[in-house]
């Protein structure tokens, strides 16, 4: 069978259907494919536009389909272009004349922007429930670590003494920010083409209610001309996955820099690193690594996407099918990166001491020091000048601010006493940061009962977003 018989008189090259052809990528397509196109023919049955017993032939036609391409019995050919035209084809193939009724009042383009819809739909909500098992994660050994304590950086340079958890959480907010973001993403996407036909609608009497009703979408599309161009959701979608691989990669870039021998806070478990073939002491953080490069792929299709949009005129341009391989890039990648991340992450041993030692280091209590001065009646700049000095002191004769002697304090101001070490030990430095969402425990317990409570709230993500099962 030829679809573009009629107007054509010779066969389109070999060299225009390989470039034409999207069917390499789209198959992946077929399930949601065969979902629109059951809708659809039942919609025609509905307002008579085919005979109902046409229509059911049809649709479990369709679902035999489907079956053989899950089974596997069915070979694709790239002669027939993509997805949609393949599986006409079969469907034609198998039932002749009823077949060749399911195109009624439709085209490819309302089909393809249908398919991608339900497809993207059913994989954003996928990717939420990674998010919300790394949330889970993240939060439940914050848990446990409510007392480690470890040096807080800026500049890469310790700052002041945080916690393990307080750590964890940062990254806790910017997974639940990525999570929302998808959920306004889905929000916003949810209507259905199908419908739109060509560009202008069609003359049949469809029902684009019930057809959008029962694939499960909130309404139908507005406008058919934006219905088939509209691909905003893809690029949405992939700028959220490229804001998730900026946080996995930061959070990776730090385990890169915590497992190396000078910082030790962390171990990666045997089974999430490699080894050298020929340093046989190394033990690598090449998952991680893996993680931080890949970010540059997602960057890449969401830069390709919006250039390829930029200019279409509307309504349907062949263009848009490069927003595939683009959507399906970035979407494997950022699945595949939660879910080895996500273990790198479970396996790992944290080392406590190590943490504590590091936070000994490094004079992170001066700022303690100088407000230590301040509540004593001096000025914060003042302060901060004399405990500057200080600190360039012990530099300089080997001390740290916990074990310089009270008399070499006393030189610096007579504000000091005794009371001066407790007020600058780790634990008293933390734990007096009490300020909403500071890294005392009782800061963080509050955000984590906080996180309990969102993770409850949103658990049953994947079905708030179902597609309706009409297969
Ligand atoms: N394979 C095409 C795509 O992915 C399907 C739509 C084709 N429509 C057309 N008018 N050529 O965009």
């Amino acid at each position: 069978m030829q679809f573009f018989s009629g107007r054509f008189k010779e066969k389109a090259s070999n060299l225009i259907l390989d470039f034409h052809s999207s069917i390499d990528f789209d198959k992946r397509l077929y399930r949601y494919d065969i979902m629109g196109s059951i809708a659809h023919v039942r919609g025609l049955a509905l307002k008579s536009i085919v005979p109902s017993s046409d229509a059911e032939l049809i649709e479990k036609t369709l679902k035999e389909i489907l079956n053989d391409i899950i089974g596997e019995k069915i070979l694709f050919s790239r002669e027939y272009e993509d997805i949609h035209m393949n599986i006409e084809k079969i469907l034609i193939d198998r039932i002749g004349d009823a077949g060749k009724k399911l195109h009624t009042g439709r085209s490819r383009n309302d089909q393809v922007a249908l398919d991608m819809k339900l497809f993207t739909k059913d994989e954003a909500v996928k990717v939420q429930a990674q998010l919300l098992d790394m949330i889970d994660l993240l939060n439940e050994t914050a848990k446990k670590n409510l007392d480690t304590y470890m040096p807080g950086f800026t500049h890469l340079q310790k700052a002041q003494p945080i916690t393990f958890a307080h750590y964890l959480l940062a990254y806790v907010e910017m997974f639940r920010r990525d999570f929302l973001r998808i959920e306004n993403a889905i929000k916003l996407m949810d209507t259905s083409p199908l419908g739109s036909a060509a560009l202008a609608g069609t003359t049949y009497p469809i029902d684009r209610e019930y057809t959008s009703k029962i694939l499960g979408f909130s309404s139908p599309t507005w406008n058919s001309l934006d219905g088939v161009s509209d691909r905003d959701y893809l690029i949405e979608l992939i700028n959220s996955f490229s804001l998730i691989m900026v946080h996995l990669s930061r959070f990776c870039e730090e385990i890169i820099i915590y497992t190396s021998n000078d910082y030790g806070y962390i171990e990666l478990s045997d089974k999430f690193s490699t080894g050298s073939s020929i340093m046989p002491q190394k033990k690598n953080p090449d998952a991680a690594e893996l993680i931080r490069g890949k970010s540059g792929r997602v960057f890449g299709d969401l830069l390709g996407l919006l250039t390829t949009m930029k200019g279409i005129p509307l309504a349907y341009n062949k263009d848009m099918q490069e927003d595939k391989e683009a959507f399906f890039d970035a979407l494997d990648t950022v699945k595949g990166c939660l879910l080895v991340f996500y273990g790198m992450i479970e396996t790992m041993s944290i080392k406590r001491e190590t943490m504590l030692e590091a936070a000994a280091r490094g004079f992170m209590g001066a700022t303690d020091v100088a407000d230590y001065l301040t509540k004593k009646g001096m000025s914060f700049r003042d302060a901060y000048k004399i405990v500057g000095e200080m600190v360039s002191f012990c530099i300089d004769n080997n001390y740290t601010l916990d074990n310089m002697p009270i008399e070499q304090y006393k030189k610096f101001s007579s504000s000091f006493s005794d009371d001066i070490y407790a007020e600058i030990a780790i634990e008293t430095s933390v734990e007096r940061r009490e300020s909403y969402g500071g890294p005392s425990q009782r800061s963080v317990k509050q955000h984590i009962d906080f996180i309990d409570k969102f993770i409850k709230e949103y658990s049953s993500v994947i079905e708030k977003y179902k597609l309706n099962d009409i297969l």
